[in-house]
């Protein structure tokens, strides 16, 4: 299956701005979890308002669907600027990147997207923009070429990634503030569903609530999905409340575990027991072996696998844990 096509994904799926964007936290008061990031960005954007300037320029890392988006808007929101959202991979050209600086207003946030996809050229572009809040543009060619610094406004470029490995070193080094966003605990996502239930009129049961949470590996973007699709059942073969059974039989029929593990979960953990004796294997003959582009392993799946400590990540390669074989209903290896 399609990595796109999941409902567990932390992608984006087609048609789900609208769900995502009518449910996003516009504010630091309705934004809930990556506690240690929201009170040190509080503390830099006062500081910064206090003294008139931009705020420094800000990264954010970590797995999709954790809501860096989000909290780009909530800063723009906070700092009472605008914010012009693109990504890495839709700026093509620096005359792009030009055209998009030379617009900016002082103060304003500019988001970059998966900031790693941004090529060569482009990248270079962003150097003098974030370092001297300027662009040096080449007029003409040969001998006669010259160089044009042009000034820009004051801006604050906030960049998000699944990758922070993959960012040039010169690219990093320019952003002040480096957060890392972690998946979210079940409290976290049982108020997130409980907020998004309220804001979409879908009456709940706290049981529910519960096990959504438990289901949505960490991630609000999944968390919002499963409760949509146990509003659908509950209007299909329910009476249009979610309680605790339709619950349970709507992610049966998605085929989400008790974990929130799914098909592709149980073959990463399964392929590696089977095949390579539970580990240590390596990443590439994992991905081979399922079928699978490595990156989407690493950046989707493991982070929960890891999380739930299923998968353990050591110098040697994957290792499946006890816990693994347990959850999958297998024989512990006795060394184990
Ligand atoms: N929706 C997505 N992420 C959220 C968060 N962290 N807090 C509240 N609602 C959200």
């Amino acid at each position: 299956m399609e990595l796109d096509e999941r409902i567990t994904a932390a992608e984006m799926q087609g048609g789900e701005e609208e769900l995502e964007v009518s449910l996003r936290p516009r504010r630091f008061s309705d934004y809930i979890g990556q506690k240690t990031v929201t009170d040190n960005l509080k503390v830099f954007i006062e500081a910064a308002k206090m003294r008139g300037e931009p705020l420094d320029h800000v990264l954010f890392y970590g797995p999709p669907g954790l809501g860096k988006t989000t909290l780009a808007g909530i800063i723009a929101n906070e700092l009472d600027v605008n914010i012009r959202v693109t990504s890495g991979p839709a700026i093509d050209r620096a005359a792009d990147l030009a055209a998009i600086l030379t617009n900016l207003n002082t103060g304003d946030v500019l988001f970059i997207d998966e900031i790693h996809r941004l090529n060569r050229s482009v990248e270079e572009v962003l150097y003098s923009a974030m370092e001297d809040y300027a662009l040096d543009i080449m007029i003409g060619k040969g001998p006669s070429a010259r160089s044009l610094r042009l000034d820009l406004a004051r801006f604050t470029l906030i960049g998000a990634t699944t990758r922070a490995g993959s960012l040039s070193a010169p690219l990093r080094d320019r952003f002040g503030v480096i957060n890392k966003f972690e998946l979210y605990n079940k409290e976290e996502l049982g108020q997130i569903l409980s907020r998004s239930a309220d804001i979409l009129g879908i009456p709940i049961d706290d049981a529910s609530l519960d096990e959504l949470a438990r289901c949505s590996r960490g991630t609000p973007r999944v968390a919002n999905r499963l409760l949509k699709r146990v509003r659908d059942f509950s209007q299909v073969v329910g009476n249009g409340i979610i309680d605790e059974k339709i619950t349970v039989k709507t992610l049966k029929a998605l085929g989400v575990d008790r974990k929130g593990l799914e098909n592709l979960d149980r073959e990463i953990l399964t392929t590696i027991i089977r095949y390579f004796g539970g580990g240590p294997v390596g990443i590439d003959a994992i991905a081979a072996a399922v079928g699978e582009e490595r990156i989407t392993i690493e950046d989707a799946y493991e982070p929960y696998l890891i999380q739930q400590g299923f998968l353990l990540r050591t110098p040697k390669g994957r290792v499946v844990t006890r816990e693994a074989y347990l959850h999958l209903g297998l024989p512990v290896p006795e060394e184990l």
